[in-house]
């Protein structure tokens, strides 16, 4: 386990972020009517029937849906992984429309952190090496990149880990690799696809704490998909997707709207 002071860089920034107002937040990620019709005719399934979602800087946004409902697509989407099949796309005030597949794969390197449930840890590498690989897909390497590894790693209170190997962690440090590998680089937006489902309870808590702890950085949106109720306290947004479209979305600290108590379906 690890306490909400394992990151005093972190805990610095949030101190002049809004608490009851969203209209100063920038605007990380900005989704309009988007649309993805993916595989091959005449098997084609529309998978997202026009998504509108804002990411606001300094926000968790939690997304909940059933299982199937394209979560993992609009992710993708957001992340300038999938392009969408209609709809616009502004990331960190770049709109993507007519991108080259290098323009959105060098928008993607520049702005945008992944975090996967299966942790997408190199086996053969460190914690400080994985972290440092996602510098060198930014061309930082050397003893540079070696110090913005070990200093992303003590972010997430793993200063005394840079040296072991994945499968000498636990899961819960292994995620803590993971987002400090999303957050080297210091992108704009984390994208984050069911992060603790992996996890047990108290491990699983922990980390959503740390991206909640990650998104009071002013310049950075985050966005966690999650099934996990519990994890719903940590959340400046709810936004919940069904069959492609978004549902609702909820500002439970803002609006006093209650933390939904039910277990969602997979
Ligand atoms: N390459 C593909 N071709 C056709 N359908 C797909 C493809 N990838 C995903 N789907 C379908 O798209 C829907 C949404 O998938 P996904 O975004 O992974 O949902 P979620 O992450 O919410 O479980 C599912 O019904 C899935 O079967
Ligand atoms: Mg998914």
């Amino acid at each position: 386990m690890f306490g909400l002071t394992a990151i005093p860089a972190l805990k610095a920034q949030s101190a002049s972020a809004p608490m009851n107002d969203t209209s100063s937040l920038k605007v990380m990620v900005e989704a309009r009517g988007i649309v993805k019709v993916l595989g091959d005719a005449p098997n084609q399934v529309k998978v997202l029937k026009g998504v509108d979602l804002d990411l606001n800087a300094g926000e968790l946004t939690l997304m909940m849906g059933p299982s199937g409902s394209g979560k993992t697509t609009l992710l993708s989407i957001l992340g300038c992984i999938l392009s969408p099949t209609e709809g616009q796309l502004t990331v960190a005030g770049h709109p993507t429309q007519g991108m080259s597949k290098e323009g959105l794969a060098d928008l993607r390197r520049r702005h945008v952190g992944f975090v996967f449930q299966g942790y997408n840890l190199v086996p053969t590498l460190t914690a400080v090496e994985n972290v440092m690989l996602a510098l060198d897909l930014r061309d930082i390497n050397g003893p540079e990149a070696h110090d913005m590894a070990a200093e992303a790693l003590e972010q997430v209170g793993l200063a005394h880990r840079i040296k072991a190997s994945p499968s000498k962690m636990s899961g819960g440090e292994k995620q803590r690799v993971a987002i400090a590998r999303s957050l080297a680089g210091s992108p704009s937006v984390i994208l984050a696809d069911e992060p603790t489902a992996a996890l047990d309870g108290t491990n699983g808590r922990a980390v959503m704490e740390l991206l909640a702890q990650v998104a009071q950085d002013t310049n950075r949106a985050v966005l966690a998909v999650t099934h996990d109720h519990r994890t719903l306290e940590f959340a400046d947004r709810i936004v919940r997707i069904d069959d492609g479209r978004i549902a609702s979305s909820e500002r439970p600290k803002i609006d006093g709207t209650s933390v939904p108590s039910e277990p969602t379906a997979h």
